[in-house]
Formats: C-alpha cells, sequence, structure tokens
C-alpha cells in the first residue's frame, strides 16, 4: 500500500524518508491526489449553482462525499454532516453557534488537561466572556482521565468538551461513558475527533455525542476540509456562523431567512476539491477497512514501545497499554533536547513533531517543556521504528548522552 503514497518515495538527506508525524497530518494517497486533480481539469464549476453539464457534475461528486461522510460515522441524515475548514473552526461554530446562544452566567463547561487546543482555548474563552465556570478534568498516573474528577465535575455542567483521542498521551477516552454520564445530568457533548477517526471505526450514534468534531487531513484527506457532525435538533436550534450565499433561503431588505440543514452553516462556495478529496480518502480507507487500520496500527504501536523502551533514559509519555491508546507516542530522552533530537533524526530522514503538540496545559500539569512524538499511520512498518530507534541511539552517542 505504501506504494500509493508517491511522497514515501522522497530520499531525504539522502535516507529513505521515514514519516513519523501523522498525527500532525497524514500523507496523501495517488486516489485523493487523482480525485481532486479530476476536478480541477475535467468539472472544475461552483456547485447547485449551474443547470449545465459540469456544474451538475460537480454537485454530484460533491453530494456523493457527504453521504460517505455520513455512513462513515454512522449519523442518522447527510443534515446533520455540516463541512467546515477543519477540527478547529468545527469546534468554534459550535461555541459561536451554540455556546455564544446557550451559555449563560454561571453555567458549568467542563473539558480536560488533554485537550489540544482547539478543544480548549475557545471553552476558555466563552467562560471568561460569559462568566461561566470553566473546570478542567486531570489525569491519573496511566495518563487517563481522572474518572472519579470527571463524574464529580460533570454534575451540574452544561456543556462537556473532550477529545476522543489525546494528540500527546496517544489515551483513547471513554467516550461512550461520558455521553452517558454527561446526558444523566442534562448536558450537551462535543467530542473532538481528530486523533480518533483516521485510526479507528467511529460510530457517533453508539457514542451518543451531540456533536464530533473532524479533520481530513489527518485521515489522508487534503487541508482545509472538516467536519461537523450535530445531532439535528441542536443545529436547528442554533444561529447561523457565518452569513453569505448558500445559508439562506430568502433575502429581502428587511429581513432574511436561513436555509435548512446543513446548507444553514455553509456559507458562500464551498471547498469543492477538498470536499472531493475526502470523500476520496473515506474511500480508500473503506477499502482497507478502520478494524484493519486499527490491528496495524495496534501492532505497530506495540513494537515501538517494546522498542523504545529499552532504550536507556528514554521516557514514553503515555500508557504502554494499546488496547487504551493510540500509535502517537510522545517520549523524552533525559540529557538531549527534543529540538535537537529531531534535528539529528532529520538528517537522517525521519520526521518527529516536537514541542508541546498545541496542548500547553497538558505540558505544565506534567511539569513538560518540551517533548518529541511519533505518531505512526496505515502506511508505517516496523522497520521505520527500528530506523527511529537506531537513530535515537545514534544521537545519544553524538550528545555523549548515556
Ligand atoms: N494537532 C496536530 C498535532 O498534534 C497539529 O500535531
Amino acid at each position: 500500500m505504501k506504494k500509493d503514497f508517491p511522497i514515501l518515495e522522497r530520499k531525504i538527506n539522502g535516507h529513505d524518508f521515514v514519516y513519523l508525524d501523522s498525527a500532525a497530518t497524514s500523507q496523501k494517497p495517488r486516489q485523493v491526489i487523482e480525485a481532486m486533480n479530476d476536478y480541477y481539469t475535467n468539472y472544475n464549476a461552483n456547485v447547485h449553482r449551474g443547470v449545465y453539464k459540469i456544474s451538475e457534475e460537480a454537485s454530484e461528486k460533491y453530494d456523493d462525499a457527504r453521504s460517505k461522510v455520513k455512513n462513515f460515522i454512522n449519523a442518522s441524515s447527510e443534515q446533520e454532516i455540516i463541512y467546515t475548514k477543519g477540527t478547529t473552526e468545527s469546534i468554534n461554530l459550535v461555541m459561536r453557534s451554540w455556546g455564544e446562544k446557550f451559555i449563560k452566567k454561571g453555567d458549568k463547561i467542563v473539558t480536560t488537561i488533554m485537550e489540544h487546543h482547539s478543544n480548549f482555548v475557545p471553552w476558555q474563552q466563552l467562560a471568561s466572556k460569559t462568566g461561566a465556570i470553566f473546570e478542567v478534568v486531570g489525569i491519573n498516573k496511566n495518563y487517563e482521565l481522572d474518572e472519579s474528577e470527571l463524574e464529580r465535575k460533570i454534575k451540574g455542567a452544561k456543556l462537556v468538551a473532550v477529545t476522543h483521542a489525546s494528540n500527546v498521551l496517544g489515551t483513547i477516552n471513554p467516550v461512550e461513558k461520558i455521553c452517558k454520564i454527561a446526558h444523566d445530568n442534562d448536558a450537551v457533548v462535543l467530542v473532538d475527533g481528530a486523533q480518533s477517526i483516521p485510526h479507528f471505526p467511529v460510530d457517533v450514534r453508539k457514542i451518543d455525542c451531540d456533536f464530533f468534531a473532524f479533520s481530513g487531513h489527518k485521515m489522508l484527506g487534503p487541508t482545509g476540509i472538516g467536519v461537523l457532525y450535530g445531532k439535528k435538533e441542536l443545529l436547528e436550534s442554533m444561529d447561523p456562523f457565518n452569513y453569505g450565499g448558500d445559508m439562506i433561503s430568502e433575502v429581502h431588505v428587511d429581513k432574511s431567512e436561513w436555509n435548512k440543514l446543513p446548507y444553514k452553516f455553509e456559507a458562500g462556495t464551498p471547498p469543492i476539491a477538498e470536499v472531493i478529496g475526502l470523500g476520496a480518502a473515506i474511500s480508500y480507507l473503506e477499502k482497507i477497512g478502520m478494524k484493519k487500520i486499527r490491528e496495524h496500527e495496534k501492532e505497530l504501536t506495540n513494537y515501538a514501545i517494546e522498542m523504545l523502551s529499552k532504550i536507556k533514559n528514554c521516557k514514553i509519555i503515555g500508557s504502554v497499554d494499546v488496547d487504551k491508546r493510540l500509535g502517537a507516542i510522545t517520549f523524552d530522552i533525559a540529557g538531549i533536547h527534543p529540538h535537537d533530537l529531531a534535528s539529528l533524526l532529520n538528517e537522517k530522514g525521519i520526521a518527529i513533531r516536537t514541542g508541546h503538540h498545541c496542548a500547553m496545559p497538558l505540558h505544565e500539569y506534567l511539569k513538560l517543556n518540551a517533548t518529541a512524538r511519533a505518531s505512526f499511520y496505515i502506511y508505517n512498518e516496523k522497520k521505520d521504528v527500528d530506523a527511529l530507534v537506531d537513530s535515537i541511539n545514534y544521537a545519544k552517542k553524538i550528545f555523549g548522552v548515556k
């Protein structure tokens, strides 16, 4: 399957390219690139506006992709699938269109310390603007959410915003259970699915979340396209996010009326090529099978944890139980700054991410400044782990670290 990813044929600094930063963005298979190229080459036209052949073709492909997304996450209806620019915009849409309308002074918003900034800052800011209470749930020594703290804090909450899987720790959160507790307390739940949906099957109806946000670019699709899933009655109760063409049904000098779902939230010309690319990415993932993808990544993660654990003074910041985690492995090598490590790895053609991974509150909580992260996807193999481990050992020699 690696042959489907042209970029992985590159040599970097004279070495085979080893891409270990898929939690930041995934590489794209030929099938996705070609689907987008085909649109621009053969039927580039605006959607839902022209009564001519190529506009009809574009509209058909565009609408097909929405149906693929709906089936991929098992939503009830295409009206519940809103296209956005990505996870960040999906969450900001909920913050503005739902939060600013329904969150009032004294209401409680609950989130967690392991959130990416995109599912933390919007709620922190909403709380500070409205006078709502902002509660943050911590983690235990196994890098999992502290369940008793979670249950205590959810009591009386109006909104719970939680990540499905941590981009730093790899921890997979029990979102089904969290939704149950939240709903028993009449709270609305938003799940940030940016890190989960590329890696294992997601069923929004089984989870029973009210909102689910994700991005195309982490699941083999292009950048600039994401999805907000929302339960229909909630989306209907919300105000539009952006105003403009396509999101209206009628416009008069003195008033306007909004289009039906999902178009009410999709003002302006949409990212057509990106939507088509996302559709192609879903077809590609489905052809392999999400369960198979999960199995492959579990095996690789297990191997990586085993190999990294053999390196003296290498600390894995996350659970070692592969059933409870993803293949985004954050680690620290005592005596080597993560940026120095990443630069040396780059010399060997290996790409990893370093820094706070857009999760500063978690780094503060764990008293860490910066960390290194290797993250795997469908195209990675055991030999990529071997290359990582060899290069870490090489870096330790260069830096004179035991
Ligand atoms: N959220 C992305 C990451 O974790 C950018 O790298």
